[in-house]
């Protein structure tokens, strides 16, 4: 069976407010997405990627893909919308594992992606990385006011790379757009058709670069991992 890597990469980069989207962003030497790009490709060197970009992207040059096998299709208004013209442009087997990873989480490890593939391997409703809440939480009210402290047992923070049979993958993105709800990751797709995705316990710092500060802390982060050996 052919292993199919989805990257969202369509989107703006409103968060992070610079001149360009996110992943063009310089991270040392390279541009996010072409460290992203080399962490999936060190851990499934045979995967077909799809990478989805939006049609107006005038940043992208593919000398920053190391695939063999890669397509790009157009991104979507949403994330999940991108997903899935992904999703409707492969010709993919019912079975076939499909991974989605956000292309701003350049410091996922390969050890985490081949845990994550093996879990989805493993689970019929499939299998996101993702890390118990340390902190306390709290509740709001509408003026911001601290109403009661939620428990943390059984919280977790969801993160990718998440991964699904094609089938049910698809099922859950058509079934969210034909709802009208707008989720955003797979998982939660998957869960409104009564599935419970396996939770992989992944690495904290597997940091989706969203605010202008995260690029320093990215940058450390890769400096420590390539210190340890641990890319
Ligand atoms: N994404 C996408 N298509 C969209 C929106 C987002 O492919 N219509 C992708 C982004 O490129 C990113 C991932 O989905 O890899 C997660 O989204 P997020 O971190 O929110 O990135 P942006 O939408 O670019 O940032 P912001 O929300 O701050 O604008
Ligand atoms: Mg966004």
């Amino acid at each position: 069976n052919t292993l199919w890597l989805i990257v969202p990469a369509a989107g703006q980069g409103k968060r992070m407010g610079a001149t360009k989207p996110k992943q063009y962003l310089a991270l040392g030497e390279q541009p996010i997405l072409a460290h992203t790009l080399s962490r999936l490709y060190a851990a499934f060197p045979t995967a077909h990627l799809v990478l989805c970009l939006d049609n107006d992207d005038c940043w992208f040059s593919s000398a920053w893909v190391p695939f063999a096998n890669w397509q790009r299709v157009s991104g979507g208004a949403e994330r999940m919308d991108s997903v899935l013209n992904a999703l409707k442009s492969i010709t993919a087997q019912q079975d076939d594992v499909v991974i989605v990873h956000d292309v701003a989480r350049p410091c996922v490890t390969s050890a985490d992606l081949l845990a994550l593939l093996h879990a989805a391997n493993e689970h019929p409703s499939g299998a996101l990385l993702a890390m118990p809440v340390a902190d306390t939480m709290k509740r709001a009210n509408a003026e911001q006011l601290s109403t009661a402290t939620e428990s943390r047992d059984g919280l977790w923070h969801a993160l990718t790379p998440q991964g699904f049979r094609y089938a049910l993958l698809r099922q859950a993105l058509e079934h969210a757009v034909d709802h009208q709800r707008v989720v955003t990751d797979e998982a939660s797709a998957v869960e409104a058709l009564g599935e419970a995705p396996r939770l992989v316990s992944g690495r904290r710092d597997n940091l989706k670069i969203t605010h202008p500060d995260d690029l320093a802390l990215a940058a450390a982060i890769m400096a420590s991992q390539a210190a340890q050996g641990s890319g």
